[in-house]
């Protein structure tokens, strides 16, 4: 397996497996991989000749406020789970090789960008979109591997490739969760024991919705009602938004029809946790 600081490197290796005639299959993460990560890796390997993990704690989607410096790393640990998981290639850049001195260009997506977490981090999804660009071309992708657990950037992603014409296939991939239903997620090494157990909120107040859905209620604000209540139940949560959306636009909608996304972000203590399902009504 190839360990890649440097873009010339990646494009070297790439080169030569295009050239052979390879396909390649990309996933990007942050690194601190766990079983969510390897899902998506496990997929792309079972689709692609090649598989390209980047392995890069992108700052431009991180507002000064959040949680850049204390994002949990462990660089050794993700290079030992791609080797076993079968990945060619780790891509682990510096900041300033993706953004040199002079960088001034930006990709963004408007509307589906605006609600869910786009109203508390309004950044956010420029520096995904943008990052995730270079990402498709230093690696020249013929598909990339997203978790549905961030179900709105997935929704961004597919939506900046068919505008943008990119050539390239994004796969959306099942959120996978702990035993006790919490979405597996790099940011739960957070948590002390206590509001491990309260996290459990999320998953919990999300399926009540969906058993709501299931037996026929259509009120959104009835159902984002009901979560909310369930949330407020539990004294480590603070709710930073509960919204059902239409998963065309991911506008609020009032009433359920076609497919929606209910989606969540709460506080448990200072940790800020997202979870998600998409139903069809
Ligand atoms: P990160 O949070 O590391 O996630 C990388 C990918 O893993 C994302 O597509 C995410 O949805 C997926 N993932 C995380 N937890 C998952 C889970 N429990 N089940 C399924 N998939 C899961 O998302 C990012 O990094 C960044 O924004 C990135 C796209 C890499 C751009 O910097």
């Amino acid at each position: 397996m190839i360990i890649a600081e440097k873009v010339s490197d990646v494009k070297a290796a790439v080169r030569q497996w295009k050239q052979a005639g390879e396909s390649v299959g990309l996933v990007p993460t942050m690194g601190y991989l766990h079983e969510g990560h390897a899902s998506l890796i496990r997929r792309a390997r079972e689709e692609n000749d090649r598989v390209v993990v980047s392995d890069f704690v992108n700052p431009t989607q991180f507002a000064p406020n959040e949680d850049l410096e204390a994002y949990p790393r462990d660089f050794e640990a993700d290079c030992r789970l791609c080797e076993q998981l079968g990945a060619d290639l780790v891509f682990h850049p510096e900041p300033k090789e993706m953004y040199p001195e002079g960088f001034h260009t930006g990709v963004s997506v408007d509307v589906l960008s605006k609600e869910l977490c786009g109203k508390s981090r309004p950044i956010h999804f420029g520096g995904v979109c943008t990052v995730v660009t270079k990402l498709f071309h230093i690696a020249e992708a013929d598909r990339a591997y997203f978790g549905q657990k961030d179900a709105q950037q997935l929704a961004i992603v597919q939506r900046m490739v068919r505008d943008l014409n990119y050539n390239i296939e994004i796969i959306g991939c099942p959120i996978i969760r702990e035993e006790d239903g919490l979405a597996k997620s790099s940011r739960n090494t957070y948590l002390n024991p206590e509001e491990r157990k309260a996290a459990l909120v999320l998953h919990r107040s999300l399926e009540l919705g969906r058993e709501k859905m299931e037996a026929g209620e259509r009120d959104a604000k009835v159902l984002l009602d009901a979560i909310s209540s369930e949330i407020e139940k539990e004294p480590l949560a603070r709710i930073d938004y509960v919204q059902i959306v239409d998963w065309n636009e991911l506008q609020p909608v009032e009433q359920l029809a076609g497919k929606v996304l209910c989606a969540m972000a709460v506080y448990i203590g200072k940790v800020r946790l997202i979870d998600n399902f998409i139903f069809e009504a």
